[in-house]
Formats: C-alpha cells, structure tokens, sequence
C-alpha cells in the first residue's frame, strides 16, 4: 500500500509500502543525496525514488506506561532525566545558533499558565465558534494589529494566523487557484520551497522564473515567460524576502509587465511576507504594503520574526 496519515497532532505519516531497511550501514551523504532526490524532476532528469531508505538513528524510543505505580515512578524519573538532558542540548546549541533570520529574545513564561488547556481556534476566527476553548479574542487583535499596520479598513479584510510560513504560502496561492482554475503560477527561482509545493498539491502549471545576482525576480526574463502563456490568467508569488538574500521583488514593475502584457483583470498576485513583512512598514523608503495590496487581488501573510505565528491575511 502507498498512502499517508495524519493525526489532530499534527502527525504526519506516509506509507511507502512494505520494504527492507537495507542491510549496510548508509553514510550520512549518501542519505542526504538520497532524500532531496526523493521528488519529482530536477533539471529536466526524472528522480529516482528509493524506499526504505528512512534512517533514524537519533530517536527516542517509544514505551506504554504500565499500571504498575513503581514502574510508572521509574519512568517519570526517566522522562525528566530525558527532558533535562534535551533541555542541556538545546541551551548549547542556542549558544552557537547563526543563520536564519530568528529572534532569539523572547520570554513566554506569563503564557505557561495557559499550558493546561486545550485551546483551539477551530475554523473562520470571525465566525463564533461552539468550541468554547479558544483564543479567537487574541487570534482576531492580532489579525486587526496587522491591518493598522498596513493601514487597512476593518471591513476590508480576512484573515487567520496560521501555524507556519508554509501553510501562508498554500493558503494565498490556493485563494489564487480558486479565482483563477486554469491560471499559471510565476514565482522566482528564490522563492521558499513551499510555492513550488502548492504548485504541485494543487497541479497547477508552474513556471519558474529567473532571479538577478541580489535574489530579485528577473523582470525580463518574466514577461518573456509571461507572453509564452498568454492565453491563460496569472497567479504570481512575489517575495518580500527571500529565505537566504533577502531579497524583495519589485512588485511595482511586476504589476507593470502584468498590465502591459495584456493581463489586466486576470492576475492575483500573493505576496511571502515571511521574511520582511511585518519590518516593511517600519522601513524608510520601503514601498507600502497598503499601496500593493489594492492594486493586485492580494493575499499577504507575513511572520512574526519566524516565530510561531503567521498571519494570512486576504484583501
Ligand atoms: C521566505 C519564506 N517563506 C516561507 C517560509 C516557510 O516558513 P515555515 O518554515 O514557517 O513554514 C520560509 C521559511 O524559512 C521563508 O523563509
């Protein structure tokens, strides 16, 4: 059987059917090699896709608790000699934590008195829910924090905070796939992984589109791939940020070409904000998020300094 499996924890498994572990040992490169080939085509090559190849050597064992109260006593004294011991690792490694664009000053201890609860924003936060258990006051301040911000009416937006970057990005684009079913999805080679994931979740045509040296989309290079499909509506995925440069599309030139190039009334544009979306109203010079949002049928959403919040937001 070939499937998957997810859990309201978030657990997701997937079944490649029934295969041997293989007998060697497997070098860690091998494994690397081997995983990022596991999708589709690169390079116009067709991926090999290998099975059992799923290695994990650093994990802890799962047991049942058992009945028995002196075992059960065994265990918990197990569990935090384990938790502390992780605890120690993590406070290591934080020390020598460089790269990725974290902000590692942060002090959530007035929320642990939360942590007994089940809270969940289950569905639309602007729709009262008979889950009595949720956040949806918090979820909702936020939601209109982020329109002042980007100087948005209350009643001209919708929106929820996500549980990642990855679930903003295939929410905006799946908006655009909705308004647009046979559109062609654009986004720059430097785009985050999880564009070129909706393409292939949602089967929409996806073209990838060069970049210059500083990561921003090649304007050129897209309407020339622009004009190739221009029969059908566009979706495009403009980065106000990108994963490793940083770099910011110029979202002006981009509705410019669209226009130009005969697709007025028939694109969407979403914009990854993950990066550098909540900073750019902060920023002199930087174009405004209220001026974009209007001219295109946007959706943004942003990250809070890629914590654990994301914002989607539709306009
Ligand atoms: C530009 C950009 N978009 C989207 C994402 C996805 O965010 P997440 O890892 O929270 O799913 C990232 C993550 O690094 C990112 O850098």
């Amino acid at each position: 059987m070939v499937g998957s499996v997810v859990n309201d924890s978030g657990v997701l498994l997937q079944v490649i059917g029934k295969v041997k572990p293989p007998a060697e040992e497997i070098e860690p490169a091998e494994i690397a090699g081997t995983r990022s080939a596991q999708l589709g085509r690169e390079n116009g090559r067709k991926k090999e896709i290998l099975l059992g190849r799923n290695l994990h050597s650093s994990s802890f064992g799962i047991t049942e608790p058992e009945a028995d109260e002196e075992l059960t006593s065994d265990r918990e004294a197990y569990m935090a000699s384990v938790l502390a011991k992780y605890r120690r690792n993590l406070v290591e490694r934080t020390k020598h934590h460089l790269g990725y664009p974290y902000n590692l000053d942060f002090e959530y201890g007035a929320l642990s008195q939360l942590q007994p609860f089940s809270i969940n924003n289950l569905g639309d936060p602007f729709i009262e829910s008979n889950y009595g258990v949720h956040s949806r006051q918090f979820e909702v301040g936020v939601l209109d924090w982020f329109a002042r911000l980007w100087e948005l009416e209350k009643n001209e937006y919708w929106g929820y905070i996500t549980s990642c970057g990855t679930e903003g990005n295939l929410d905006g684009i799946l908006i655009g796939r909705e308004i647009f079913p046979d559109g062609v999805l654009y986004a720059s080679r430097e785009s985050h992984y999880s564009v070129f994931k909706a393409a292939r979740m949602y089967r929409m045509d996806c073209v990838k589109v060069e970049t210059l040296i500083s990561g921003e989309i090649d304007c050129s290079g897209f309407q020339v791939k622009l004009l190739e499909n221009k029969e059908r509506p566009a979706i495009v995925n403009v980065n106000i940020g990108t994963t490793v440069k940083g770099a910011v599309d110029d979202l002006d030139l981009v509705i410019k070409l669209l226009e130009e190039s005969g697709f007025e009334n028939r694109f969407y544009i979403h914009c990854d904000g993950a990066l550098f979306g909540l900073m750019m109203p902060f920023v002199k010079r930087a174009p405004k998020v209220t001026d974009l949002l209007f001219r295109s049928l946007p959706t943004l959403f942003c990250s809070r300094c890629k914590k654990t919040n994301h914002i989607s937001i539709n306009v």
